[in-house]
């Protein structure tokens, strides 16, 4: 059963950033010759790019159990924050997946500056490709049709008692172990869900 457990208050202060970078978006039509050419098959954007506030990030690797030596995935990694946050202050080793090139090279800057590339890194990959049988945390932030479509590669690969942490979404079709809370004083996004999983 779901269970409401913990809520905070977010002070105002507390670093929140909504900074939304989109996906580029071609404006102009291909020229007419390219139109008979089949587009490059690549990965598929599973969500746009839009940064979990601090201490929501927080929140999802406390309830995670992250400790020092585990291996955590972050499916998206955006600007590094989760890899950074679970390498730099739980001594976790952390991956994160990534396709925008500018975001994997921000992440992989922001690593090195951390001084933490022994046990943080950015793989420029398409999330619906890895293996997820090595971590122990994988976190998520991904729309749910993203989410509906990673998790039959994730059934195939987990390892049992792999935990997830989902923020904003929940895994279509598994029942959380934990539901948590974060009250924010933006009127506009209010409240900040975050969904524990334990696999098998
Ligand atoms: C909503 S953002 C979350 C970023 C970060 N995890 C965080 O919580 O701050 C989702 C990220 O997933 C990345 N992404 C979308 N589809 C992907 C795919 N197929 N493979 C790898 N990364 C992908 C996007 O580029 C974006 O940076």
């Amino acid at each position: 059963m779901v269970k409401f457990s913990r809520r905070r208050l977010l002070a105002a202060a507390a670093g929140l950033s909504w900074g939304c970078r989109g996906a580029e978006v071609a404006t102009e039509a291909p020229a007419t010759e390219s139109l008979a050419a089949e587009p490059p098959e690549g990965p598929e954007l599973l969500a746009t790019y839009y940064p979990t506030p601090l201490p929501v990030v927080r929140l999802m690797l406390e309830m995670s159990g992250l400790r020092p030596g585990d291996l955590l995935y972050d499916l998206g990694s955006g600007d590094g924050r989760i890899v950074l946050m679970a390498a730099r202050e739980f001594g976790a080793h952390a991956v994160g997946y990534e396709i925008d090139e500018l975001l994997i090279a921000e992440s992989r800057s922001a690593i090195k500056a951390a001084d933490v590339e022994d046990r943080a890194e950015i793989r420029n990959e398409d999330l619906i490709l890895a293996d997820y049988s090595a971590p122990d945390v994988i976190s998520t932030f991904l729309t749910p049709e993203g989410l509906a479509k990673v998790t039959p590669r994730l059934e195939q690969t987990l390892r049992p008692g792999t935990r997830l942490v989902a923020y904003k979404f929940p895994l279509p079709g598994w029942t959380p172990e934990r539901v948590e809370e974060l009250v924010d004083e933006d009127p506009e996004i209010p409240l900040h869900e975050v969904f524990l999983y334990r696999w098998g």
